[in-house]
Parts: structure tokens; sequence; C-alpha cells
């Protein structure tokens, strides 16, 4: 029988005897395998470890919050967070293509995360202590898609923008390298991590700035913040969260739909609706989200989202499409 307490014992006493009196880094993306790896170090070593979060301004509404309060508050530990969310927006302005956004964030990000880093080093250097070494929520699929080597989740290195820095200066510790999503979950869930963080949904790196189709500007990801925040209400609320493998909400910020509203004709901006179905993201169909669902998420984005005016309903499974729009 699998069982979680057991695990958390001895992964608790292994990173302790390894570890010693030195002090450790852990970067959270606000994802489920960081928080549980973050919090697992914590059980074993407390204050010996800080965790730094990098706040990229494309992240969904509430999110920083969940991080910076609901995690901290569930496990008590302590945090860096960066908020860095102008120097992201400013790096990406005038950018639209899809590859270049990507590598834009995924380079700023790592800027960010080694300013936290060296912040986290000096001051441990002034208690005497050394950083030796950093966690990383590496799972068992993605030693194997690695090719079962040390460098996990080369595969998948263009989608590792939550990712850190592979940096030689130190020393990883994986503690869930030899475990499946759900057990995952379940060791979360045994490490009192509440239910928000332990069931979210994929989400990925480079946040909401790759499900706008054109340039990222601060006033369109409000827009597509708030698109985002109802479909995720009305899916939670219609009890389809477990049901749906993610749902991106893709702006079309480019597109100049033609509306009626009162007596006028107005130009606005689609939403566009990708609730997908899959087991690991490689292949996946769309979902078939309850038509009463999808009338009142389409009534409340239109009347609560400003210059939105249209929303429609991706049906292209993966492959051809891809589950995001970009
Ligand atoms: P696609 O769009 O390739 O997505 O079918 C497959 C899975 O990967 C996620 N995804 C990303 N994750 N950085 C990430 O961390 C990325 O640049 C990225 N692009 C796609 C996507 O959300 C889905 O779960």
């Amino acid at each position: 029988d699998w069982d979680a307490a057991g695990i958390i014992d001895d992964q608790v006493r292994a990173i302790r005897e390894r570890v010693g009196d030195s002090q450790v880094i852990c970067g959270l993306s606000g994802g489920v395998d960081s928080a549980v790896a973050a919090a697992l170090v914590h059980r074993a070593i407390g204050d010996q470890l800080t965790c730094v979060f990098v706040d990229h301004g494309l992240l969904r509404k509430g999110e920083a919050e969940q991080v910076r309060h609901d995690f901290v508050a569930a496990t008590g530990i302590r945090l860096i967070a960066e908020d860095a969310s102008e120097d992201f927006l400013s790096a990406l302005k005038g950018v639209s293509e899809p590859e270049r956004k990507r590598k834009i964030i995924g380079e700023k990000f790592i800027r960010t995360f080694e300013k936290a880093q060296r912040q986290v080093i000096e001051e441990a250097g002034r208690t005497g202590s050394e950083v030796r070494f950093l966690v990383q929520g590496t799972l068992y699929p993605d030693v194997v898609e690695s090719g079962g080597g040390d460098g996990a989740a080369n595969i998948k290195s263009h989608h590792n923008v939550g990712g850190l820095p592979k940096d030689l200066k130190f020393e990883l510790i994986e503690p869930l390298r030899t475990l499946f999503k759900d057990e995952v979950r379940a060791i979360g869930t045994q490490l009192g991590l509440p239910d928000e963080i332990v069931w979210r949904q994929p989400f990925p790196g480079p946040g909401l700035g790759i499900r706008i189709v054109g340039e990222i500007t601060r006033e369109r990801l409000d827009v597509l913040r708030e698109a985002d925040a109802i479909v995720r209400e009305e899916l939670t609320r219609a009890g389809l969260d477990r049901d749906i493998w993610q749902c991106p909400v893709v702006l079309l910020a480019d597109v100049h739909s033609v509306g009626v509203q009162g007596d006028e004709r107005t130009y606005g901006m689609p939403i566009v609706l990708r609730p997908v179905s899959s087991e690991d993201a490689m292949t996946a169909d769309w979902s078939r989200i309850p038509y009463d669902v999808l009338a009142t998420i389409s009534t409340r984005i239109t009347n609560e989202c400003r210059d939105v005016n249209r929303v429609v309903l991706d049906v292209t499974s993966k492959p051809p499409a891809t589950i995001e729009w970009e």
C-alpha cells in the first residue's frame, strides 16, 4: 500500500541528513510541484529553507496573493517575493511573436531569480552559513522523459520557463523524483497544503503572456485576467474542475469583432475558451462542457469584461492544435 506519511518521514530524514546545517533555496512557481517540494523540505529543515517567488505580472487573478499569503500561512515558510511586473512588461513592449515572448520572459525570470538568490546568499553569509542546495520539484515522468538521466525535463525545456537556472553552484534536492502527480497531491494534502494549491491545474510558466494573441499590455492583461477569473469561478461552481485538465482562456487582442450593444455598433475583442481533457498534455481532446455552463460564462464575460463582445469555444483536439494558442 502506498503511504504518504511514510514517504514524508523517509524524505524528511534523508533531507536532514544530507543538508546538515547548510542553507537551501527553492523557487516557487505557484504550481503544485514546487509548492509540495518546498513544503516537504521545510518540514525537514524549517528556516534553513528560503523560498523565492518571482511575480512577473502575468499570473491569474489572486495567484500572487495565494503564494504570498495562503502558502506562507499554511507552511510558515520564509519567502522572498520579487514583484518584477513593471520590469517584465517593459521588456515585452511591442512584442507579439510567441517564441520571442517566451524567450524574454524566460530570461527575465532567471535574472530576477538570481537577484533574489544573491540576497539569500548574502544573508546566509552574515550568519556564517552557506547556501549549498537548490530544491526542484522534478517528478518521475520528468525524469523518464529526459531519458532517465540527470538533466531532468530536457524535452520540455522550452516549456520550463517557470523553472530555474541550471546553476552548477548548487547541489539539487529533488524530493519528488520518484513520484507521480497524484502521489505528489496526496503528499501535499498530508503536509497540510490547501486544496487550491494541491489541485491546481497546469498553468504555463509564461502565464497570461502567451494567452494574449498580440502585444501584451497592462490593459489587455486586466481584461484577460477578469475573463479567466470568471471562467474558473463558473467551472468550479459547476463542479467540473477535476474533469478538466486545464482551460486556457485566450484574448484575441488584434481582432476587431463587430458587436451591437444598446443601439451602438461596437468593435471588441473575442475571448476564446479552450477547455481540454488530457492525461499528460501530449495529446488532448476538447472537453464537452454543458451548454448551460458555457452560456453563463459567455453572458458574464460579455457583461463584465470591458471591450469583449464575443465568446467562442475551441473544439479542436491536440493534435492538430496545441493546447495553448501560442
Ligand atoms: P501545448 O500548448 O504545447 O501545451 O499543447 C502543453 C502543456 O504545456 C503547457 N505549456 C507551457 N508550460 N511554459 C510552460 O511552463 C510554456 O512556455 C508552455 N507552453 C505550453 C500548456 O499549458 C500545457 O499544459
